[in-house]
């Protein structure tokens, strides 16, 4: 199929277009670069052997998006195009507010004109906000604790209203657990700009040597040994279940309005990641235990059962492969993509 990744240089999205490329898809990637390189995409071209058609574009331009989807005529759009700091959404939520969901109404109006009306969204497992049990199925309630969780929400509330007033749109919403790892190339990877908020980065680069230690927010929590509990997911992976969620598309026709966990089913503290990349760097990661985080939750994780039943996907890779090939990544480019 010809698919439209929009956040395609990113983190998840760079990964995505890896798998869509090596299972003969043919990709055309949208992205402002406003948390990305261009690198990443060179990257991909050197992993596949295969051409990406890029254009630096806002998927706020609607004149421009225009434009892409007549050159492009691409029968699906995988939607990752998205700020996601937490905490920046919490101190300037119109932002979020206006390049999340604003951009996603744009990307939707342009894509019923050019008649490609087959969707596949990055949502979160942020949705669930505080979950009274785990393992969480899709079918739990929802609520959120920030203005990124908001835009994650009001997306898949926007995207079920659509498909309820034109059935023939196929939509999946795909909930993220802790996308974590990289291509085991070690060629592309994860590169947050500035301090990493989240677990991995931060531990990656103590362990190159650019931050002195690590912070565990918490030890008090409900979970075996205090800290917070997560499903971490590796990276190529869950670019996985964005194919088997374009295949289903492709070989069903009307598949409707869907929702699936991207998880593996299987919680792991902050200790036992810092334990586990430890073992795969060779050192000892030097941490202290600090206060809670606000809004953090003791345990996530998924029930996957649904995107194995309906999709045909489960993880393959376990927590000291994801933590290997972070560890390739972020030794291999301790700048990352050196921008
Ligand atoms: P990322 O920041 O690496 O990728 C997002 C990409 O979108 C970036 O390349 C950025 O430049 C681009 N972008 C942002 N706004 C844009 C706009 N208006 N127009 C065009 N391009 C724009 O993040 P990621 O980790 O790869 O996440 C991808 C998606 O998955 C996001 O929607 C994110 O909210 C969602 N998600 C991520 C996680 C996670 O922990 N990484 C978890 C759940 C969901
Ligand atoms: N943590 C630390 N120290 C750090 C960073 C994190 O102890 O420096 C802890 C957190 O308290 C939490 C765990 O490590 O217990 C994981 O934290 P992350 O920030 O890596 O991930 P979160 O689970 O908080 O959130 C991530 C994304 C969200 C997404 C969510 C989906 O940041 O955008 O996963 O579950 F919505």
């Amino acid at each position: 199929m010809k698919i439209l990744v929009t956040g395609g240089a990113g983190y998840i999205g760079s990964h995505t277009v890896v798998e869509l490329l090596n299972a003969g898809h043919e990709v055309a990637v949208v992205d402002n670069l406003s948390n990305a390189s261009v690198r990443s995409l060179d990257r991909v071209e050197e992993i596949t052997g295969k051409k990406v058609h890029f254009y630096e574009v806002d998927i706020r331009d609607d004149v421009t998006l225009d434009e892409v989807f007549k050159n492009e005529q691409p029968e699906a759009v995988i939607h990752f195009a998205g700020l996601k700091a937490v905490g920046e959404s919490v101190e300037i939520p119109m932002k979020y507010f206006d390049n999340n969901i604003g951009g996603t109404l744009t990307l939707l109006h342009v894509m019923k004109k050019a008649g490609c009306k087959n969707m596949v969204f990055s949502s979160s497992a942020t949705v669930y906000g505080k979950p009274e049990t785990v393992p969480i199925r899709e079918d739990f309630p929802t609520s959120v604790t920030n203005p990124y969780g908001r835009t994650k929400l009001v997306i898949e509330d926007i995207l079920k209203d659509l498909y309820k007033s034109d059935p023939s749109w196929n939509v999946i919403l795909l909930r993220y657990f802790n996308p974590i790892g990289a291509h085991e190339s070690g060629r592309i990877g994860e590169d947050p700009s500035g301090i990493p908020n989240n677990l991995l980065p931060y531990i990656a680069k103590v362990a190159v040597g650019k931050l002195e230690k690590v912070s565990v927010f918490g030890n008090d929590y409900d979970t075996p040994d205090g800290t917070g509990v997560r499903d971490y997911i590796h990276v190529v992976d869950l670019a996985k279940g964005h194919i088997k969620a374009i295949e289903k598309i492709e070989k069903e026709k009307h598949v409707g309005c869907k929702i699936y966990n991207l998880g593996t089913g299987t919680g792991y503290s902050v200790l036992d990641i810092i334990e586990a990349f430890g073992k795969a760097c060779g050192k000892e990661i030097p941490y202290v235990i600090a206060g809670r985080r606000e809004g953090d939750v003791d345990t996530v994780y998924a029930d996957p059962s649904l995107a194995k039943e309906e999709l045909g996907w489960s993880a393959e890779y376990d927590l000291s492969k994801m933590c290997a090939d972070t560890w390739r990544w972020q030794s291999q480019n301790p700048d990352g993509y050196g921008e």
